[in-house]
């Protein structure tokens, strides 16, 4: 089966700073790494070297046939203390987002992709009630220095799983199990974001400014009215919030949809989500793979009548054949939602490189690129880089 896709569609990978630059040494990810008792398996160390790697890395991935690229600009390093902006650190981000405009590939630049500076969360995080302020002054400050160097910006990455992770099951820092602190959060993160967007219209009025929001598919695990109930609550605190949030004049210019999965939620569970049923395998996150919902949270994504992108999607697993099964069907998932009038624009796989999963370290492999961390961080492209360079060179999925 051919399916096409247009030449002027979108194609690359995602990447954030904390996960492959290495050295994020003042922000409360490294705080939370580093404490007993957290989540954090392991510290993100050296990451994969980024830092120092990347017009190497930029180069790699344009001879892998990328036009696109997406990437976080870390607010720890861009300002390590309230209202002190780094000369040095914008000026790397400038080399940065220079060496990838010289590749030819199109730059989506995140601006807060889950770490906060130290101080930031030292002050309360999201819970402060300067939050908003604070990050909107950073987000100025980085579109009036960078803009130039930023078609595409996306200002919070996941914000539901910000408010998930970090304030209900306490996974992420700053490690909170509060179901009222989880709501209130999710709240301040959206107000934050059409904060974000005003800001970055003031600083640069060419950058295209959008969220990047996950939608896994939810299901209740079992057919009870709680389960359902549950259910409901959970995709409107994680999914409809956000969508139906996406509206008025500060909306945004595009929606990032990141996809990885078909969830269960467990009423019963004090994990709120179960693991999946019999008969799908799992993915080194425990995940259970299903395409159909890319599909599905495409059309759901649409109603915010925003074009969208593909801002995410991708497998953790050893089995670098599985991989290429999973963006096959993912890629036909989308081919086949574009075919029934979604307008999708491109597709960036997560990730580039294997790197650092936040809190289960360096073992999940997400990575289109081996990095040989013992050696000299040497990359070495998996089979799965090249036959997503073929899909992007042609348009067609060949099975
Ligand atoms: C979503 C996050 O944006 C990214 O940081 C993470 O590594 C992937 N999903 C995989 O879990």
């Amino acid at each position: 089966m051919g399916v096409e896709f247009p030449a002027d569609f979108l194609w690359g990978t995602a990447t954030s700073a904390h996960q492959v630059e290495g050295g994020n040494v003042n922000s409360d990810w490294w705080d939370f790494e580093h404490a007993p008792g957290t989540a954090a398996r392991e510290s993100s160390g050296d990451a994969v070297d980024h830092y120092h790697r990347y017009a190497d890395d930029f180069a790699l991935l344009a001879s892998l046939g990328h036009n696109t690229h997406r990437l976080s600009v870390e607010w720890a390093r861009v300002e390590p203390a309230p209202g002190e902006f780094s000369r040095a650190a914008v000026g790397h981000y400038r080399r940065v987002l220079t060496a990838l405009a010289d590749t030819g590939m199109t730059a989506f630049v995140t601006l807060h992709h889950f770490t906060l500076p130290r101080w930031f969360a030292a002050a309360g995080g999201w819970l402060a009630p300067d939050a908003v302020e604070r990050f909107t002054h950073y987000c100025r400050y980085v579109a009036t220095e960078l803009g130039d160097l930023m078609p595409y910006v996306c200002t919070i990455n996941e914000p539901q799983m910000v408010a998930l992770h970090g304030y209900l099951e306490g996974y992420h820092p700053p490690g909170i199990t509060n179901p009222v602190l989880w709501k209130r959060v999710g709240r301040t993160l959206l107000a934050a974001h059409h904060a974000a967007v005003r800001a970055v219209r003031d600083g640069s009025p060419h950058s295209r400014v959008g969220l990047a929001v996950n939608l896994p598919l939810l299901a209740p695990v079992r057919d009870d009215e709680t389960c359902h109930a549950f259910c409901r609550l959970m995709r409107h605190e994680i999914v409809d919030l956000y969508l139906d949030g996406l509206t008025g004049p500060d909306r945004g210019d595009w929606l990032g949809v990141q996809y990885y999965r078909k969830q269960w939620v467990d009423a019963a569970a004090p994990t709120l989500f179960a693991d999946p049923p019999e008969g799908f395998s799992r993915t080194q996150m425990g995940w259970a793979s299903y395409p159909d919902g890319l599909r599905q949270m495409l059309h759901r994504a649409a109603r915010t009548g925003l074009p969208l992108y593909v801002t995410e999607n991708g497998i953790a697993t050893e089995d670098d054949a599985e991989r290429v099964d999973y963006l096959h069907t993912h890629l036909a998932a989308l081919a086949q939602a574009r075919a029934e009038g979604v307008d999708v624009r491109g597709y960036l796989h997560w990730s580039a490189f294997d790197n650092f999963e936040w809190s289960e370290g360096f073992r999940p492999k997400f990575g289109l690129v081996t990095v040989d961390r013992e050696n000299g961080f040497a990359r070495i492209p998996k089979p799965s880089a090249h036959a997503f360079a073929e899909i992007a060179a042609t348009g067609r999925l060949r099975r």
